[in-house]
């Protein structure tokens, strides 16, 4: 069966991919801060190993991709994000929260996506997907937008689209996603979408794309985004 690498994999929609990839017989190497404290990832039944790894820790995550080496990975899901300073002014920025999401939103996918592209290569879907947000896009960002959240995942979004171009030579697929509004922690209970509807969404596009895709900036219904 297939081997998917996700980071924040101990709740909302990390959780999800987790339990629906172990149900279907994946094997899950599952990422998160606290593995300890991990209850529901360890409540998963089915081949899910669970190491601790705080995306931005550079010296944990080349740890971990030379304790993986040798492990294909199918899909490598950069999943973890924060969202922080939401909705702060010119004049009111939390520069360290700016910092901070830059670190966990955009740098940190990148570094993973870097360590691990020996794994990925060696798979057989060879995919790269990582969850950005339509705040990302450039075309939508107003006044009152916020600054943290958008800058960092249009950075992800211009990063990831750098590594599409880098990887195509090896054959690996690389994807953006916006995952609906949904109900998770970060998106709180009035949001839309259900966290398993919008994982589903994005499995069913990860298992069908097509090296002429790679580099999409797409919904988790499969409609492209504007940059
Ligand atoms: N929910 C939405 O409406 C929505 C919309 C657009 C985009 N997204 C994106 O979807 C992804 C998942 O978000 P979610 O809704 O599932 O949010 P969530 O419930 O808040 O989960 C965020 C996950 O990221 C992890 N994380 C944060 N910083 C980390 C770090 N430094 N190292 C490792 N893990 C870290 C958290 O771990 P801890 O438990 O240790 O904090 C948690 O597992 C994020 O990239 C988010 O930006 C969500």
């Amino acid at each position: 069966m297939p081997t998917v690498f996700i980071t924040g994999a101990n709740r909302g929609l990390g959780l999800q991919f987790a339990r629906q990839y172990s149900a279907e017989g994946w094997r899950v190497i599952a990422t998160c801060r606290d593995a300890a404290g991990a209850n529901d990832l360890r409540g998963l039944a089915g081949d899910v190993e669970i190491f601790p790894l705080d995306v931005t820790d550079r010296a944990a995550v080349e740890a971990l991709a030379v304790q993986l080496s040798g492990t294909a990975i199918d899909v490598l899901l950069n999943n973890a994000g924060v969202l922080l300073d939401h909705h702060a002014r010119l004049g009111e920025i939390d520069h360290d929260a700016l910092a901070t999401s830059f670190a966990i939103n955009a740098m940190a996918p990148l570094h993973i996506c870097e360590r691990f592209t020996d794994h990925v290569a060696a798979s057989e879907m060879k995919v790269m997907a990582s969850i950005s947000s339509h705040l990302g896009s450039i075309d939508g960002i107003g006044a009152g937008s916020g600054y943290s959240y958008p800058a960092s995942k249009a950075a992800l979004n211009a990063l990831m689209k750098n590594v599409a171009g880098d990887v195509a030579g090896l054959g690996i697929k690389v994807v953006l996603f916006h995952p609906g509004w949904a109900r998770t922690r970060m998106g709180g209970p009035s949001a839309a979408v259900d966290p398993g509807d919008s994982a589903a969404g994005m499995r069913r596009i990860i298992a069908e794309l097509t090296p002429e895709q790679s580099g999409r900036f797409v919904s988790y219904q499969g409609d492209d985004l504007p940059w």
